[in-house]
C-alpha cells in the first residue's frame, strides 16, 4: 500500500503555494500518495506516525469552516500536534505584522505552516522567508492549491483519469482562487477547460491560460464531463458585477430544469460553501450526480498527503 509513499525522491518541495508552479508528474505524485492516505481513513485505527513529533500550525487570517477542518484533522491523523490560529486570536490584531508572527510560530519550533490569508502572494512571502514548510490554504483571488488537488482526485477516482475530459467552471471565475489553481491543474493533466459566467465576472484575458469562455451556459452543458459550481465571492468583490441574484440564477444558475442538459454521468462539483438556490439548486446538490460530498471526503486524504510530502522536506 505505501508504495507511492517510499519513492519520496519525486517530491522536492518544502511549500506547496500553488499548482501553477507544480508540474504534471508532480501533481499525479501528490494524488497518488493521497490514493494511499484514502485507504488510511477506511481502517479501524485511522491514524498513521509519518509526521510524529512535527508540529502543525493552522493559521487562518479569513474565515474558514471546513478547509481549516480538514486540515487540522489530516494533521491529526499524520499524528503530528496541531495548533489552531484565527484572525481574532492573533497578535495581527494588534498590528504585529505576517512576518513577525511567523517568525514567533517558527521559534516556537513549528514545522508546518498552514496558511489562509486575504492577500494574494502571503503564503509564498513566508514560504521564502522560512524554514518551516508553508502550505497555502488559500490566499485572497489568487490560488488554493490543495482544493483543486481534492478536484483533481475527485474527478480521477470517479472518471478514471482526467485527459481529454471537459470541465466546465460556472460562476465568479474572477474572485476565485479555486478557479486559478483548478484551470492551471486540469490543462496540465490534459482537460479541456470552459469558463461560463457574465462578461464581468469571466474576463477574455482567461483565454492566455487555454481555456475556452462562453456566457451561453445552455450551449456548453450538453458536452460537459464535470461541471464545477462557484460561489459568488462576494467578499471580495468591491461593486456589483450583475444586476441582481434572480438575474444570476436564470442565466447562469444550475437549476433543475438546465440539468436535463447535462450527460447522466456527468459530475457535479461545488468546493463549499454552497448557496443552494442561488449556483445550484438544493435538490442537484443532493443527487446521484454531485460527488460534493466525496470531494469533502477526498480532501483529507489529499491533504494528508500535502502534509506528509512537504513536512519531510521542511527543516531537513
Ligand atoms: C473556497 C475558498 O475559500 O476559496 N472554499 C473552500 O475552500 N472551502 C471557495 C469559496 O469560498 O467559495
Amino acid at each position: 500500500m505505501m508504495a507511492a509513499l517510499t519513492s519520496e525522491l519525486r517530491w522536492h518541495r518544502k511549500d506547496l503555494l500553488g499548482i501553477r508552479e507544480l508540474c504534471a508528474d508532480e501533481i499525479t505524485f501528490v494524488l497518488d500518495n493521497a490514493d494511499a492516505f484514502k485507504q488510511v481513513g477506511t481502517r479501524d485505527v485511522k491514524k498513521v506516525p509519518a509526521l510524529r513529533g512535527k508540529t502543525v500550525v493552522n493559521f487562518f487570517v479569513e474565515p474558514s469552516t471546513r478547509t481549516r477542518t480538514s486540515f487540522e484533522l489530516a494533521a491529526i491523523r499524520l499524528s503530528a500536534d496541531v495548533i489552531n490560529i484565527s484572525a481574532s486570536t492573533s497578535s495581527l490584531t494588534k498590528g504585529e505584522t505576517l512576518k513577525d508572527t511567523a517568525k514567533i510560530l517558527e521559534a516556537n519550533h513549528a514545522d508546518i505552516i498552514v496558511l489562509r490569508h486575504s492577500s494574494a502572494g502571503a503564503a509564498h512571502f513566508l514560504g521564502e522567508r522560512l524554514s518551516a514548510s508553508v502550505i497555502n490554504a488559500g490566499d485572497g483571488a489568487h490560488e488554493h492549491p490543495t482544493q483543486a488537488l481534492l478536484d483533481l482526485y475527485t474527478i480521477r477516482e470517479k472518471k478514471g483519469s482526467i485527459a481529454g475530459l471537459h470541465v466546465v467552471i460556472v460562476g465568479d471565475i474572477l474572485f476565485s482562487r479555486v478557479a486559478r489553481s483548478n484551470i492551471f491543474g486540469l490543462l496540465k493533466l490534459g482537460a479541456r477547460v470552459t469558463l461560463v459566467g457574465p462578461t464581468t465576472l469571466v474576463p477574455r484575458a482567461f483565454e492566455q491560460l487555454g481555456v475556452s469562455i462562453s456566457n451561453d451556459i445552455d450551449a456548453v452543458l450538453p458536452t460537459a464531463d464535470v461541471v464545477n459550481l462557484l460561489r459568488i465571492q462576494h467578499e471580495r468583490q468591491g461593486k456589483e458585477y450583475f444586476p441582481g441574484l434572480g438575474e444570476y440564477i436564470r442565466l447562469f444558475g444550475l437549476t433543475k430544469a438546465r440539468a436535463k442538459l447535462l450527460k447522466p454521468e456527468c459530475l457535479i462539483m461545488h468546493p463549499g460553501p454552497i448557496n443552494r438556490g442561488v449556483e445550484i439548486d438544493s435538490e442537484l446538490a443532493d443527487g446521484v450526480q454531485s460527488v460534493i460530498l466525496d470531494q469533502v471526503t477526498n480532501g483529507l486524504a489529499v491533504r494528508m498527503a500535502v502534509l506528509y510530502l512537504c513536512g519531510g522536506i521542511g527543516k531537513r
